[in-house]
């Protein structure tokens, strides 16, 4: 087949994936967006596996079979009217990238539950004060979103021992065990009045873009942090640093925001209860990212069904 590979990367991290998405995925034909090139080879293309396309640059692949993107968060394509909604679209869903997924919620829980955030201020100003130490048990952890980050992230969290509960925007299938599920306005309200720590793992889409607002903040606990390793869309930025400041919530760490890189004049860099992650909370694994993609061209050459494909309707 003949893939168009459509990447806004720094050059050598565009190389990389050039190089392993060419090992796992062999006898194919791939076009790389060179210079010189001439545009109807890139019309014929089958395929087209993306990662941030510039705008624009699928709306002439007419032979299209299937975009697959390598990223697992498919916002910004959905967002883009440049590519094609009729062609079927395939999120990224890597097995490495979960696990690194589980690691970053594991830290980002732990550190908020045994007070390591504030252990770090505490050596800024020499200062040995030691706080009590609580059980796992007795900390309630929301966690929002139930797809395949935010299973295993519950479940993970479960086994640790906290108390453990779900939270999607609509009915579905049951968590893992020890994971008690919530849904709707309702489920939400009831979450974040019990959660100490509040963990977003939610796909944007326009019914969760802007979720986490004023009065998301203010139905938590007073005391509680939030961990937004989502999308920066979620989150009104404004409203959580009001929220800050009046002390309803102690912590806030944060991986993704409504502008990436954070400006360096924003307020989020030198705040004291702010912890900043320059979205890396889970990156795409290149070696087991390509194999994925491998699998989808198989299944795509044999006529099977196509994995991890996104509901245009649902936007995820
Ligand atoms: C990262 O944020 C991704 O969507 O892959």
């Amino acid at each position: 087949m003949r893939i168009f590979f459509a990447a806004q990367l720094e050059p050598a991290e565009a190389q990389a994936w050039r190089e392993a998405l060419r090992s796992a995925a062999r006898g194919h034909e791939w076009i790389v967006h060179a210079a010189g090139r001439r545009d109807d080879d890139i019309v014929q293309a089958d395929v087209a596996v993306v990662a941030n396309p510039q705008p624009g640059s699928l709306s002439r692949l007419r032979g299209l079979r299937l975009i697959q993107s390598l990223w697992a968060g498919v916002d910004r394509l959905m967002a883009d009217a440049t590519v094609p909604a009729q062609v079927p679209l395939a999120r990224m869903v890597d097995p490495a990238m979960t696990a690194a997924m589980v690691q970053s919620a594991l830290w980002a829980v732990t550190a908020l539950h045994r007070g390591f955030f504030t252990y770090a201020r505490q050596q800024q100003q020499a200062q040995w004060v030691q706080h009590p130490q609580r059980r796992a048990d007795e900390v309630q952890v929301l966690v929002l979103g139930l797809g395949t980050m935010g299973a295993a992230v519950s479940a993970a969290l479960a086994a640790q021992g906290y108390g453990v509960t779900a939270w999607r925007r609509r009915e579905g299938p049951l968590g893992s065990s020890g994971v008690t599920v919530l849904h709707g306005a309702q489920g939400l309200e009831t979450g974040l009045a019990m959660a100490e720590v509040v963990l977003n793992l939610l796909p944007l889409t326009p019914h969760t873009r802007g979720l986490i607002d004023a009065a998301f903040l203010g139905r938590m606990k007073a005391g509680a942090a939030l961990v937004n390793f989502g999308r920066g869309g979620h989150v009104v930025e404004a409203d959580l640093l009001s929220a800050l400041a009046a002390g309803r919530l102690a912590h806030a760490v944060l991986d993704v925001f409504a502008s990436e890189p954070l400006p360096a004049d924003h307020p989020f860099w030198q705040h004291p209860r702010v912890t900043v992650l320059p979205h890396v909370a889970a990156l795409t694994d290149l070696r087991s990212a390509a194999d994925v993609v491998a699998s989808n061209l198989a299944r795509l050459q044999a006529g099977q069904p196509l994995l991890h494909l996104v509901d245009r309707a649902r936007g995820y």
